[in-house]
């Protein structure tokens, strides 16, 4: 009997406790068991912000900036800034395709003599050295450091796989431009002609690997 009452007690709480206060208004915030994202660091539209030194939270873009996609009249560089991703643009150089097939070989538009192409491979060199061999390694055999850290299955350029024969230049340059499975897109940082430098650096990366 004795448990019967101490039962009925914890229903008669339970139910009073979930059903009891609902209706009521509460001037307190509520309890938040999982405060998910409710409260934010952030600057509410149209109010001020003691953190800059107008006091005003709106801000104008910074000074070179652009927004993506904005290519209004088909300019390629705006306010100096070279390509990296104005949307709209067609052709080989912009997009890696010929038609409805990614494109071979590097494209006309670099207008590539014996010495700028060495200059497009160094230029390569260093931007690779940037931005792909935390990952890729060095040696373009997937083995950089950020592996060690817990990236998982990342391309190693000395395969089969990713020669041109199998791997077409313009499948590398959209591989660059939007990413590929578990690896991120970099069209929005890296300017059409330096996504085409760091494909002939892979490219002499893979030639290298196999000389004797
Ligand atoms: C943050 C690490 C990281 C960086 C930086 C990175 N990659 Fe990758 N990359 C990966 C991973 C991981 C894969 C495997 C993606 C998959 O198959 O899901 C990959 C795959 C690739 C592939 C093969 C994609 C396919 O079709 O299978 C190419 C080509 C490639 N990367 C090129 C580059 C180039 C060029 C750069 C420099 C601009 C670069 N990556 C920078 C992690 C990275």
């Amino acid at each position: 009997m004795r448990y019967f009452f101490l039962a009925y007690a914890l229903v008669a709480l339970l139910v009073v406790g979930l059903l009891g206060v609902r209706g009521q208004k509460f001037t307190k915030p509520p309890v938040r068991v999982f405060p998910d994202m409710d409260n934010q660091d952030k600057v509410k539209a149209q109010s001020a912000d003691p953190f800059f030194a107008d006091g005003r939270g709106a801000r104008l873009p910074v000074n070179q900036t652009q927004p993506r996609g904005l290519n209004e009249a088909g300019a390629q560089s705006i306010g100096g800034i070279p390509e990296y991703e104005f949307g709209g643009q067609t052709g080989y150089y912009y997009t890696g395709h010929v038609g409805d097939y990614f494109g071979s070989g590097m494209p006309e538009e670099l207008k590539l003599t014996e010495e700028s192409a060495l200059s497009l491979i160094e230029r390569g060199k260093e931007r690779y050295g940037i931005y792909c061999a935390v990952c890729h390694g060095q040696s373009g055999d997937g083995q950089g450091i950020t592996g060690q850290y817990g990236v998982p299955g990342i391309a190693n350029f000395h395969l089969d796989t990713f020669k041109p024969a199998s791997y077409p230049d313009g499948r590398m340059f959209e591989t660059i431009t939007v990413g590929k499975g578990m690896m991120g897109g970099y069209g929005y940082n890296i300017p059409v002609n330096d996504r085409w430098a760091i494909i002939a650096y892979v490219r002499t990366l893979q030639t290298a690997k196999e000389a004797k």
